[in-house]
């Protein structure tokens, strides 16, 4: 028995119901399930669970899936460990199946390398002192650099190459982690010459490496983190969330720092809830990382120019995911780390209790008019969903400014809906389902349609990317669960499809004819203009040829159009 047969068989034994009911406070509405999504805030439940079907959609966010997708984003887990954990419930054996594809192993090997390599720094750490002498000098304490594993990479070049060949790691692998890399005529390390800090997952894997110079030098930079791997993209990751973690879920905030040596400073100094970003601004993906965790956030940058403009960026970012901002800003010129060894750790936390707000803060630093002021707010205020938050926001820029909140509303309202206006998909409500989407949903739901359709329309037909992907999975497969081909993201797609859109039985043919003949008449439609632009173009030329050859394939189209009664 495969893989894809213990997957089935783990679902053939879970019910969805009893899954997230565990989590969620399911109330039955009709034939399925309704509750407030987990996955976004909201006030009325937009969260649906089908018994039937056995999939969950959150018609507010967007989520969707089977019972691993819901696992999946509930325990911020992979597929993999999905599968362990439910198998386990289930009562099914996993051992002895081939569980692993290639790249499930893949990733396993580059797991190890880091673990290894982690190793390997921080032995090196303590031997050598040079790695050693630069953090105490800078103020790391012993207790520290074991919890943060912090390490050593020695210069040499290929120091930490030859250790992995030796432990029998594939060249192959070794380059694929990203700790070594190709050099001119051989392999070199990525780090050398660094005190290094690993980065770890939330699971407490390490997946990648920031690694600083120990002595000041134009020539190299400052800080290198480890190339984008299958473990690793920079802009997924925070720095310090794996340590932070319990500290956020025991405070209920986070709190953003911008370096790495500022996260460990403060942690140094009992704050402990504390992340950075790897050298870039904060992420949309970042900030979705931690929304299951708290949905609060204090920003604790440096008051300079880029530091307000970086404050703003992310408190229009954290309000639009309806979170919640204050800021903290430094003296010019201090980062937590130099602040605290300056003034001590009692000073600065002090400081935490006069963190300013977003409508403070937007005030105190603004350099234009009160009115561009408050516009500039309430266009951040006009994207939070949540109507509690947006109350209050309004709220306090009503007190702010010294103006009745009737005034602020009245903006708001047609901030509002100028956005509704121009794109209709802002208030995330459905945009109108489209023919790819109808015809997709109906092959799901009737396979038995699906050789008819596959030899009159190939997949090109199909102007919506991800359906025209999950499109030419089906076509392609034999397999009859369609959840078992598809990846999350389309999870969440046919899970509102299933949902959302029903056929009257004895219409389906009708509707799939009526399909078909309105994407082949916008296929047709859209090879004419392409066709109308070509021809223009040979008549700017005066290439005669091209222009007959053009107006025969026009005729053509045309003619074809009308004989197949779509023109
Ligand atoms: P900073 O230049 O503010 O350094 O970079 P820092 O954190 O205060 O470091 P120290 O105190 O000089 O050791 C902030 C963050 O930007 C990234 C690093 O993640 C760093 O922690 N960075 C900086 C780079 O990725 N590359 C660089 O060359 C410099
Ligand atoms: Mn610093």
């Amino acid at each position: 028995m495969g893989y894809d047969r213990v997957i089935e068989e783990i679902k053939s034994r879970i019910d969805i119901v009893e899954l997230i009911s565990e989590y969620l406070n399911l109330k039955k509405t009709g034939e399925n399930y309704k509750a407030l999504c987990p996955f976004h805030s909201e006030k009325t439940p937009s969260f649906v669970v089908s018994p039937s079907k056995q999939i969950f959609h959150c018609f507010g966010c967007g989520a969707g899936g089977d019972v691993f997708s819901f696992l999946i984003k509930q325990e911020n887990i992979s597929f993999t460990e999905a599968v362990r954990l439910l198998a386990e419930r289930a009562g099914v054996q996993l051992k002895g199946y081939s569980r692993d594809t290639e790249g499930q192993s893949r990733r396993q090997t580059l797991l190890e390398i880091h673990r290894l390599a982690n190793e390997f720094f921080h032995r090196l750490l303590w031997e050598q002192r040079e790695g050693y002498n630069y953090l105490t000098k800078r103020g790391i304490r012993e207790e520290t650099i074991r919890e943060f594993s912090l390490g050593y990479a020695p210069g040499g070049g290929d120091v930490l190459y030859r250790y992995l060949t030796k432990r029998g790691f594939k060249e192959e692998d070794i380059l694929a982690s990203g700790v070594c890399k190709k050099g001119e005529n051989s392999i070199i390390d990525t780090f050398r010459n660094r005190v290094v800090f690993p980065i770890y997952n939330m699971r407490g894997d390490v997946i990648a490496f920031g690694g600083r110079i120990m002595h000041e030098s134009t020539m190299a930079p400052k800080y290198l983190n480890s190339p984008e791997t299958i473990l690793f993209k920079k802009s997924n990751e925070l720095y310090g969330l794996y340590h932070a973690r319990k500290e956020i879920n025991k405070k209920g905030y986070i709190v953003f720092t911008e370096g790495y040596l500022d996260v460990i400073a403060c942690h140094q100094a009992g704050i402990k809830n504390v992340v950075a970003p790897l050298g870039t601004a904060l992420t949309e993906q970042q900030l979705r990382k931690i929304k299951p965790l708290c949905r609060k956030v204090l920003l604790l940058f440096d008051s300079d120019e880029a530091g307000v403009k970086a404050t703003k960026k992310a408190f229009s970012m954290i309000y639009e995911n309806n979170m919640e901002g204050k800021v903290l800003l430094l003296p010019e010129g201090d980062d937590p780390d130099s602040f605290i060894k300056s003034q001590g750790a009692e000073a600065f936390k002090k400081r935490f209790g006069h963190a300013e707000g977003i409508v403070d803060f937007f005030f105190s630093t603004s350099r234009s008019t009160e009115v561009e002021t408050i516009r500039e707010l309430m266009q951040i205020v006009s994207r939070v969903e949540d109507g509690i938050l947006r109350a209050r926001l309004v709220k306090d820029i009503s007190e702010k400014a010294s103006l009745p909140e009737i005034f602020i509303r009245e903006e708001l309202m047609k901030q509002r809906k100028g956005m509704l206006d121009t794109s209709g998909s802002f208030n995330r409500s459905l945009p109108a389902n489209s023919v790819d989407e109808m015809l997709i949903a109906l092959l799901i739901g009737h396979p038995e349609y699906l050789d008819k359709v596959k030899e009159q329309l190939s997949p090109d037909y199909i102007e919506n990317e991800m359906v025209r992907a999950i499109y030419t999975k089906i076509i392609q497969t034999k397999k009859d669960d369609l959840f078992a081909i598809i990846n999350e993201d389309e999870k969440a797609l046919v899970s509102r499809l299933l949902l959302d859109i029903t056929f009257d039985e004895e219409q389906l043919d009708r509707n799939l004819e009526d399909c078909i003949k309105r994407m082949r008449e916008r296929r047709l439609k859209r090879r004419l203009k392409e066709l109308q632009e070509e021809m223009r173009i040979a008549t700017e030329r005066s290439d005669r040829e091209l222009l007959t050859g053009l107006q025969r394939k026009w005729t053509e189209l045309i003619k074809e159009g009308q004989q197949s009664g779509i023109l």
